[in-house]
């Protein structure tokens, strides 16, 4: 029966790392994953995370299931990080949430549930997109088309481009937008740019999915949510799918979160029931132990700020590195300008290195970025910038 079968192609991200790891070269330095690692080249766990499994570890009574959609504390939590505490939406009862395996999870519950319950054909994706985007979707039997977003120089927004070929899509379609952190550019519309987007989605009565999966690594939890609640001002109806994996470095535990907004409560709970019925058939109910660590720090307000310390100083760091990769750059003869680095935000910069150049850097040097030229800037560090950019020169 499965002889026949040929290897399918490596992940384009994930693939990497197993790449990576079969590479013997001592000085391999790996750049593809989104994972962050501190100065010394770890990932390490959050002190508030140890903290709440040891809480855990006390507490608990059982390991049974959870109801299909979650920890109930759990989605509240998620809800006040999105829409802000105060939000008319949590007031109304407007959104209802599920805790999903990661952010891909979330991905492909939405888009099961577009499918098969809104009966909808076709997610419009930003060019480029998440590598993992057009799998998830096209896995759901949805069509995958795209908006343009990147100006000529691949390092820039073009939004008038961008505005164009919104105002073409035909209604009830679904958008993907990238709350921030684009990736794999970096590159995020500014919050007036929003209200633009967000205004042109209104009139032409496009649905958005709105991936939320690095909160807090831009500029801060409520800003990074501002492009969302500037959405939400006139657009009644969307859907965010969220994650943990990052800002809480929570990668393996795969916890994440679908979010419905609707126009009333009882609109939002029928939705939920049928969103139940998608991750019945699926995964049938969610892990437990992500989701956990998440609703303790979260619930506790001593931890919850101690979280949001954890967080800043990743997101500080990983800025540090944009403007050291820019300066270490210039001084190993570069003449290419990569000031654009230190302008993009979150884990990941766009480049401009071609496909080839990328390969050079694997095969040549073990450095190991993803084909699209995405470089996971926080898996930069002192001990390994000085070596990245002599090849980064060499290839150039
Ligand atoms: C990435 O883009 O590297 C991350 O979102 C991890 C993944 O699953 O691809």
């Amino acid at each position: 029966m499965f002889e026949s079968m040929e290897m399918a192609p490596p992940d384009a991200i994930l693939g990497l790392t197993e790449a990576f790891k079969k590479d013997v070269n001592p000085e391999k330095i790996h750049l593809s994953v989104g994972v962050y690692q501190d100065a010394s080249g770890t990932t390490p766990i959050l002190p508030v995370v140890k903290e709440a499994e040891q809480r855990l570890l006390r507490d608990e009574t059982n390991k049974s299931y959870l109801p299909i959609n979650g920890l109930p504390d759990y989605g509240q939590q998620v809800r006040q990080l999105l829409f802000g505490a105060e939000h008319e939406i949590l007031a109304a009862g407007r959104a209802v949430s599920a805790q999903t395996p990661g952010g891909t999870g979330a991905l492909r519950v939405a888009a099961d549930f577009l499918k098969q319950k809104l009966g909808k054909q076709r997610i419009w994706c930003s060019k480029p997109t998440w590598a993992n985007h057009p799998n998830v979707f096209r896995a759901a039997q949805l069509d995958v088309d795209t908006y343009p977003y990147l100006d000529a120089s691949g390092t820039a927004l073009d939004f008038d481009r961008m505005l164009d070929a919104l105002k073409e899509i035909p209604s009830g379609d679904v958008i993907c937008l990238h709350a921030c952190c684009h990736n794999p550019s970096g590159v995020d519309p500014t919050v007036a740019q929003w209200h633009e987007i967000a205004r042109i989605l209104s009139q032409r009565g496009v649905l958005p999915l709105i991936d939320f999966a690095y909160q807090g690594f831009a500029e801060g939890l409520e800003q990074d949510a501002s492009g969302l609640r500037a959405v939400l001002e006139v657009v009644p109806e969307l859907i965010v799918c969220s994650s943990f994996s990052k800002n809480f470095g929570l990668y393996g535990e795969r916890v994440g979160a679908m979010t419905l907004v609707a126009g009333s409560q009882g609109i939002a709970e029928t939705a939920l029931s049928h969103i139940k019925v998608c991750i019945r058939t699926n995964y049938s109910n969610p892990p437990k132990h992500g989701g956990a660590i998440v609703a303790t720090v979260l619930g506790d307000a001593a931890l919850r700020e101690a979280w949001v310390e954890q967080l800043t100083a990743m997101r500080n760091r990983i800025s540090g590195v944009r403007q050291l990769l820019v300066d270490t750059l210039q001084q190993k003869g570069v003449t290419r300008d990569f000031s654009f680095i230190a302008r993009q935000r979150g884990m990941f910069s766009f480049s401009g290195l071609t496909p080839e150049q990328v390969d050079h850097l694997r095969d040549e040097y073990s450095i190991y970025i993803v084909r699209s030229g995405r470089i996971n800037v926080a898996g930069i560090t002192n001990k390994n910038i000085s070596r990245l950019c002599d090849a980064i020169a060499a290839v150039l």
